[in-house]
């Protein structure tokens, strides 16, 4: 079947035709037969180079030899407990080894997953209620971070999302990447938890921190008791192994990762 045969059908059985947003290509999306290496085999028998990986977790490329072989060995004892095993402890060891910041690790499925349990948490921690986000940063599919980009830093947050209850995104507040100012001012009248943002903007396409914006970033947070969340999901082990923690230099007191981890499984 073509993909557009396979579209059609999808949309008699899924919303829209696809799981997630990103793949509502148009006319249709191109269904994926197989890949190797760096090509993906589309069910129209096209041979595509693959640019994105699986969003960056196959960095040696899909159905590499080595990983293969070892998702094989593992296999054959089993693939899900229910209970701790010795490997999560491995990998865990091998998570703190690859980032000074991070001391402890706790296992989650999804990278929404990490942000919602982090935001959870620095809230916990702090006893204060309000997060920030940046303008046009993507943190999942949880309702605290489904807010629209804003225009200002005192811009309260607007649901994203018919269901997102405008009560709870009133405590998400926004402020613009690259800009220490506007962060300071928001700091400087609100009562705040936590600031989280992607050390590199992934989701608005790439965009740079400029000059020593995370240094900033991490000075005015300190000074205000606010914890900061560095959302590694799409730089942690890209940019670099210590992700952008070690690229640039700047230690939070939570960080998330998310695909990566599991080498895109
Ligand atoms: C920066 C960032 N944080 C969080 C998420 C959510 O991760 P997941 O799709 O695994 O829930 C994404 C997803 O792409 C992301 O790019």
């Amino acid at each position: 079947m073509k993909s557009s045969d396979l579209f059609a059908r999808a949309k008699t059985l899924m919303p829209g035709g696809v799981s997630s947003p990103v793949r509502a290509i148009k006319p249709n999306p191109f269904y994926v037969e197989r890949a190797a290496g760096s090509h993906l085999a589309t069910v129209d028998g096209a041979d595509l180079i693959d640019c994105c990986l699986g969003y960056g977790p196959l960095i040696l490329g899909h159905a590499h030899p080595v990983v293969r072989e070892a998702i094989e060995r593992q296999l054959e004892k089993g693939w899900l407990y229910g209970t701790p095993t010795p490997l999560e402890l491995d990998l865990a060891g091998m998570i703190t080894a690859d980032h000074p910041a991070v001391d402890m690790v706790r296992f989650v499925s999804s990278g929404s997953e990490a942000t919602m349990a982090a935001i959870r948490l620095a809230r916990g921690y702090t006893g204060k209620q309000d997060i920030i986000k940046v303008e046009g940063g993507f943190h999942g599919a949880h309702d605290a971070v489904l807010v629209k980009a804003g225009s200002g830093a005192t811009t309260l947050g607007v649901p994203d999302s018919a269901g997102v209850l405008a009560d709870l995104v009133a405590h998400t507040r926004q402020v613009p990447y690259n800009d220490p100012e506007a962060l300071e001012t928001l700091l400087a009248n609100d009562d705040v938890a936590a600031f989280i943002l992607e050390p590199i903007m992934g989701n608005i396409g790439p965009v740079l921190p400029d000059g020593d914006y995370l240094a900033d970033v991490r000075e005015i947070t300190a000074a205000h008791d606010v914890l900061l969340i560095l959302d590694e999901v799409i730089t942690g082990y890209r940019v670099g192994i210590g992700g952008a923690e070690v690229f640039y230099g700047v230690k939070p007191d939570l960080a998330t990762f998310g695909k990566i981890i599991g080498g895109g499984l």
